[in-house]
C-alpha cells in the first residue's frame, strides 16, 4: 500500500471495509453474550455480562455507522445518503447491499429498543429484541455476498471464528425456548 493510496479517497474505502469487519466481530460477540444471558447458559454473572453486552452493542453500532458513512468519501463509488440508507436505491452489488442496509436498520432499531423497554413493556421488548439476531444473520449474508475480501481464506476463517460460536449459542437458546414451550403446553393439557 502506497502513502498516496492511504491519504487519497481510497482511504475512505479501506476505512469502510475495516469498520465493516469491526462491526461484524463486535455484533457477533454481542449476540453471543446476549443469547448466553437470556438463555441462562452462564449462571451468577448476569449483571457483569449485561454491561459487556451493552458495551459490545454500542461499539458495533458505532462501527456500523462508520462503515456506511466512510463510503460517502469514496470518489469511485460516490453514493448518495439515500443509496446508503434505503434498500435497492443503489444497484451496486444488489441484493447484498440492500441486505446490509436492512441488517443495519434492524441492528439499530432492535438493538436500541433496549432503551425503550420501560415504555413498550419488558415482555414486548424481549420479543422485539430477539429480532436483533435475525438482523445479525442478514449482516453475515451481506458480508459474504458483498465483501471484497469474502473469497480470501483469512477472511473466511475470521468470519467462521467470529460467527460460529454465537450461532451455536443462539441455536441452543432457540432449542431451549422450544423445549420450554412444549413443557408448558404439556403441563396445561395435563391440568385441564
Ligand atoms: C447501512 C448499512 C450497510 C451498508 C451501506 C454497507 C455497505 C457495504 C459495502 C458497499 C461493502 C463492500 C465493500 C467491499 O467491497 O469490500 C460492504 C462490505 C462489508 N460489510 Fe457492509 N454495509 C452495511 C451494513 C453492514 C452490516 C450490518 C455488517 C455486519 C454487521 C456489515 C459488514 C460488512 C463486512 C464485514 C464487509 C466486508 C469488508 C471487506 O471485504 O473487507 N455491513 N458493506
Amino acid at each position: 500500500m502506497t502513502a498516496s493510496a492511504l491519504t487519497g479517497s481510497h482511504a475512505f474505502w479501506i476505512t469502510s471495509r475495516a469498520a465493516g469487519i469491526a462491526a461484524l466481530i463486535l455484533a457477533s460477540a454481542s449476540v453471543g453474550v446476549g443469547a448466553s444471558i437470556s438463555g441462562r447458559l452462564v449462571r451468577g454473572r448476569g449483571p457483569d455480562l449485561r454491561v459487556t453486552h451493552e458495551a459490545l452493542s454500542v461499539a458495533a453500532l458505532a462501527a456500523l455507522v462508520l462503515h456506511a458513512a466512510a463510503l460517502l468519501g469514496d470518489s469511485y463509488f460516490h453514493p448518495s445518503i439515500a443509496a446508503l440508507t434505503i434498500p435497492f436505491v443503489s444497484s451496486y452489488r444488489a441484493p447484498f447491499m440492500a441486505l446490509g442496509i436492512i441488517a443495519g436498520w434492524g441492528m439499530v432499531i432492535f438493538g436500541l429498543s433496549y432503551y425503550l423497554r420501560e415504555r413498550i413493556g419488558v415482555a414486548r421488548w424481549k420479543l422485539l429484541h430477539r429480532f436483533t439476531a435475525v438482523a445479525w444473520i442478514l449482516g453475515v449474508i451481506h458480508t459474504l455476498g458483498e465483501g471484497t475480501d469474502a473469497g480470501r481464506a483469512w477472511f473466511l476463517v475470521m468470519t467462521v471464528l467470529a460467527v460460529g460460536p454465537p450461532l451455536v449459542v443462539v441455536l441452543a437458546r432457540m432449542r431451549g425456548s422450544a423445549g420450554a414451550g412444549r413443557r408448558r403446553a404439556t403441563a396445561s393439557a395435563g391440568s385441564s
